[in-house]
């Protein structure tokens, strides 16, 4: 009997290139079908290596577009972010007055990355300093997200947020940008803070560390970087493809536990780690890791010279 013979099957004449940005628009158009989609192409070797970055970044984006009108409300709602969040707000409070002497002119310019509709990071780092502050505190706030949908909307609500009370006089001139995390284009030194809540879940593990080495080569040396994710150990997300696992909600999240975090920052080599915390909620999970930038970094040069050795 006649069989097809898989082995010398003819390929469709098409570059890896293409392929990828045929998946991307089949993902962007049902993030769901990204599980799938990962179980056929990561049989190409040749493709692995693009694959990561772009399926990711397109089921993230296509993901916060479609979510961002219930976002902020659904944000507020989850528990173990509500709580992560306020976690990442103390350990920042705790360093705040050491950050603030070490400021030129003491005036803290914040960056929050990956900010999602209304920045519920920032403004629950504002709520507590501004209620556990003793004097004054000068702030400058610029956030970033790659979602234009979110960036859209925050603006918005940045524009119309004096009356908030407490913390209006901040939020009524912070700006937010359209920015990938993993490339922010800032000069390196740029911020006294940057912050970063529930971002790292939905980028693959080579992107979680570019966005990690963006959040420190952007902080000035003694500044600090805090970020707070979300890490799930119920065993509900099975490992699919090579450390990252499929998720009923994004179309794709990638979880590491503490330790890993904490590894990741150690792999830099630019901070030390002065907090790492991990909480579970009835809802969910999260882990909180802050880090201060060596007071006398090395440049950038060095940096990756160092590596390299
Ligand atoms: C779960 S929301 C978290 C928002 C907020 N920080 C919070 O704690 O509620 C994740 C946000 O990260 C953004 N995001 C994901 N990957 C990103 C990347 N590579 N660069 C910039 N923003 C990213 C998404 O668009 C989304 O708005």
């Amino acid at each position: 009997m006649l069989a097809p013979n898989r082995g010398s099957a003819e390929r469709p004449n098409i570059s890896p290139e293409r392929l990828l940005s045929l998946a991307a628009e089949v993902v962007n158009a049902s993030p769901r079908a990204i599980g799938d989609l990962l179980e056929v192409l990561r049989r190409e070797p040749a493709i692995l290596g693009l694959l990561d970055h772009r399926l990711f970044e397109a089921s993230s984006r296509s993901h916060f577009h479609s979510t961002a009108e219930s976002y902020a409300q659904r944000a507020a709602d989850a528990s173990y972010m509500g709580e992560g969040n306020r976690q990442l707000a103390r350990a920042v409070r705790a360093s705040m007055a050491e950050l603030v002497r070490s400021a030129p002119g003491g005036r803290i310019r914040i960056l929050d990355v990956g900010a999602g509709v209304g920045a519920p990071t920032t403004v629950t780092l504002l709520r507590e300093l501004a209620s556990h502050s003793e004097g004054p505190l000068d702030l400058e706030i610029c956030a970033v997200d790659h979602c234009r949908e979110v960036v859209e909307r925050t603006q918005a609500l940045f524009d119309t947020s004096a009356d908030e009370p407490e913390i209006g006089q901040w939020l009524a001139s912070a700006r937010c940008h359209m920015v990938d995390g993993s490339a922010m284009g800032f000069e390196a030194g740029s911020f006294d803070l940057v912050v970063c809540g529930f971002v790292l879940h939905h980028c693959n593990l080579l992107d979680k560390r570019d966005i990690v080495g963006e959040m420190l080569r952007v902080t000035r040396p003694g500044g600090l970087v805090a970020l707070v994710d979300e890490f799930q150990d119920s065993g509900l997300h099975s490992h699919r493809y090579s450390g990252m696992s499929s998720c009923d909600t994004a179309g794709l999240e990638c979880f590491v536990d503490l330790g890993g975090m904490v590894s990741i920052f150690e792999s830099l080599a630019r901070s030390t780690v002065i907090q790492a915390r991990d909480g579970h909620e009835a809802d969910g999970a999260w882990i909180m890791v802050a880090a201060r930038r060596h007071p006398h970094a090395p440049t950038e040069t060095s940096q990756a010279q160092s590596e390299s050795d």
